[in-house]
């Protein structure tokens, strides 16, 4: 039997090229070895202000870039978070063993809650145990994420700890699988790329707006002249190009720079086609198959059944370990 895993994404906009090398393409890699359950976790979306009109169309373009990305139905699940129940269901249970004070000092917490001040919600706070839900549901022994996703991983291991001694064995410790694009920095070169920072390209971004993001992007802010050697280690460009170019264009570009040889413009020029080259079969298939909607609604509708079945055997396991079976009502 394969061991199972599971990862999400929020369904918050377009997908980037950070959600792309930190998350699908490990997913991607990992489809043939495991049971891989791959979530799109729209009620995680929902803990800061969004626009729930436009809910629908994301979570079906979040379906179609998982598709058209390479994650092949034939070879894992994908699902919508919100269509089984038994995610909410597990999150209350879990909140009871989940004490306040570990989910206060949750970083994401913490820099969401500054952020969206005026909205600081339960959802907020009780997102990473929403998540871990979402994982332990489904027994997931591994969770392919990218870094920034790691105190949350943690936070689920202890809640797994907390509940397997108060109510006996139940949950294995899901540990974590890190890609090699485990942190893409945005377009400015300082923060993560982040659809809610407005420094991302997105995956189905064509060449020509590839290139317009990239010619204003931050390089190593010591280079000032073309004339000055560059230092690739502190160049957000030279790091994406180690995630896009190969071994021949990375060596030009990184000799090039250090020695004054080419200027920034070239350097990003090469990743740009670089970038384009990798993600145009993705945004053409993607166009394809919205199309074809009642493809994606078959996909998801299969692995949502399949989501459910492995989820209502866990809700019944817990149910009898928390006690509320209720025999005398049968
Ligand atoms: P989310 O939606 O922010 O991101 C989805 C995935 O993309 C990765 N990622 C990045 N990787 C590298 N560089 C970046 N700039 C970058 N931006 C995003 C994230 O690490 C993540 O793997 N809490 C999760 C969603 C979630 C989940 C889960 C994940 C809910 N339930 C259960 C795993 C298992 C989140 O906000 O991801």
């Amino acid at each position: 039997m394969k061991r199972r895993i599971f990862s999400g994404i929020q369904p918050t906009g377009k997908l980037h090229i950070g959600n792309y090398l930190g998350a699908i393409k490990n997913w991607i890699d990992l489809q043939d070895d495991y049971d891989c359950i791959w979530g799109i976790v729209d009620f995680h979306s929902m803990t800061v202000p969004y626009d729930h009109e436009g809910m629908s169309s994301r979570v079906l373009d979040c379906a179609a870039t998982y598709l058209a990305a390479g994650l092949d139905p034939e070879k894992c699940e994908l699902m919508i978070q919100s269509r089984v129940k038994e995610h909410t269901e597990l999150t209350w249970i879990l909140n009871t063993v989940t004490p306040i004070s570990w989910l206060e000092r949750v970083p994401t917490y913490k820099d969401k809650s500054k952020r969206f001040s005026d909205n600081v919600n339960m959802g907020l706070m009780d997102y990473p145990v929403l998540m871990a839900a979402d994982i332990i549901l489904y027994k997931a022994e591994a969770v392919p994420v990218g870094e920034d996703q790691l105190p949350h991983l943690e936070l689920t291991r202890e809640i797994v700890r907390r509940f397997n001694s108060t109510f006996g064995d139940t949950f294995p410790e899901p540990k974590e699988i890190v890609s090699e694009g485990a942190l893409v920095r945005g377009l400015d070169g300082q923060a993560k790329m982040s659809k809610s920072l407005n420094n991302c390209i997105y995956i189905d971004e064509t060449p020509e707006d590839i290139w317009k993001k990239l010619s204003t992007a931050v390089t190593d802010p010591q280079r000032v002249r073309k004339t000055d050697p560059g230092d690739p280690k502190v160049c957000n460009i030279f790091s994406l190009h180690q995630l896009f170019s190969s071994k021949e264009d990375i060596g030009y570009c990184e000799h090039g720079c250090k020695t004054a040889g080419i200027g920034c413009i070239e350097c990003k020029k090469i990743l740009a086609e670089n970038i384009a080259k990798e993600l145009a079969p993705i945004r053409e298939k993607k166009t394809e198959l919205l199309h074809n909607v009642d493809y994606i609604k078959d996909v998801l509708n299969s692995g949502i059944k399949y989501s459910k079945k492995i989820a209502s055997k866990t809700i019944e396991e817990v149910y009898q370990k928390i006690g509320t079976t209720y025999p005398f009502l049968k």
